[in-house]
């Protein structure tokens, strides 16, 4: 448990994941550390998602949309990066969905590299195409999916001298670990269940390694379940084969062939975990739920945790304690939040008071 920190140290002293966690993670004194202080995100308790579970369960959020450039994504980055800087590289390159590209794009400028980034043309969230072309990534559009800008990026990088930051890079599961070591530290114990969403499944991967290692040097007493989800038209890693044309709302997922697969496999049978899918319509509404009754905006990715959690209550245990991450900030699609939510929404009003009175039922 951390004790003891005064509201100075705790808003100036986090250092980034590299410098708190360097004795877990492949660094030296010669890295030349790239950070915007990522990491050290909040474990927020989620009780009105509890409560729709029952029995005592206790359940938090682990807040990732909190990090620099608004994902998880920053964990994995400020290793990736850094190392690639070590190695004296001097361009990345990586295929996204939306977050890995803002994510690669502002710690390669920060580190004084070109970042190029491939994104399927139409499908990514406003938010994330805003920050990579602000952070002054090369944006390449393409007409095709996810996979296939993987693909494309792989081949480019094995030919050309730029390196890989998509998590196949294992530098970036190395810095995304960190946030198994937070929780554990912020709870003084592992968790009961984990709860992520998957897509590309580098990140269940990651969280798994990191539980292990605080397992194995005896930071926790137990390893949780690892209970990752997918959405129903893109859940290659629930209905075990490649979807060639994946589809769903929360597009940072739309992935049909996870390049992470066989880790993410590992995680589960290790772990006595389970996957499933859960609708776009479950999705949106733990979305919704997070947003109006825990003050918590999300991307429609990242409620997937939480829709699958529900999902799946019946086989909690009484008292349990989970996790569920939120992998994304909610201001990465504003698209989404405008088109799904049940608020009130009155436009074009007379600037006057008895208008206005009115309106609110006065
Ligand atoms: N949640 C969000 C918000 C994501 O952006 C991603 C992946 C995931 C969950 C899934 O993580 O791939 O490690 O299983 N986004 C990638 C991207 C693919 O390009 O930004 P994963």
């Amino acid at each position: 448990m951390k004790t003891d920190i005064n509201a100075t140290s705790a808003t100036t002293s986090w250092p980034g994941l590299i410098e708190a966690y360097k004795n877990w993670l492949p660094v030296t004194d010669n890295t030349p550390v790239i950070t915007l202080q990522e990491g050290g995100t909040p474990l927020i308790p989620i009780n009105s998602i509890g409560n729709r579970i029952g029995k005592k369960v206790k359940v938090y959020a682990k807040y990732d949309g909190l990090n620099p450039t608004g994902s998880f994504k920053d964990r994995g980055m400020t290793m990736a990066i850094s190392k690639a800087k070590e190695e004296g590289c001097e361009a990345v390159i990586c295929a996204s969905t939306g977050n890995t590209s803002a994510s690669a794009a502002a710690y390669a400028r920060r580190a004084g590299m070109r970042a190029y980034v491939l994104i399927p043309d139409g499908y990514v969230a406003q938010g994330k195409l805003a920050q990579a072309l602000v952070y002054g990534a090369e944006v390449l559009a393409i007409k095709g999916n996810f996979d296939r800008a993987l693909n494309i990026v792989q081949e480019i990088a094995s030919k050309y001298p730029v390196t890989l930051v998509n998590s196949v890079n294992p530098y970036r599961l190395q810095g995304q670990k960190t946030a198994s070591f937070e929780i554990i530290e912020t709870l003084g114990e592992a968790p009961d269940w984990l709860c992520i969403p998957m897509g590309n499944a580098g990140n269940i991967s990651a969280y798994w390694m990191g539980f292990k290692e605080y397992y194995k040097s005896k930071k926790s007493k137990k390893l949780p379940q690892m209970m990752g989800f997918q959405a129903s038209g893109s859940a290659p890693l629930v209905i075990g084969k490649v979807i060639d044309n994946p589809q769903t709302i929360a597009t940072a997922i739309r992935i049909g062939n996870p390049v992470n697969r066989e880790k993410a496999l590992i995680a589960k049978k290790e772990s006595n975990g389970a996957f499933l899918d859960v609708t776009d319509k479950e999705i949106i509404e733990a979305y919704k739920l997070l947003g109006k009754e825990e003050g918590i905006f999300c991307e429609p990715a990242s409620a997937a945790s939480v829709a699958g959690l529900l999902k799946r209550k019946n086989e909690i245990q009484n008292g349990a304690t989970i996790v569920c991450v939120l992998t994304g900030n909610g201001l990465k699609d504003p698209d989404c939040a405008i088109n799904n939510n049940d608020a009130s929404f009155s436009s074009g009003l007379e600037p006057e008071i008895q208008t206005i009175a009115q309106r609110m039922g006065l």
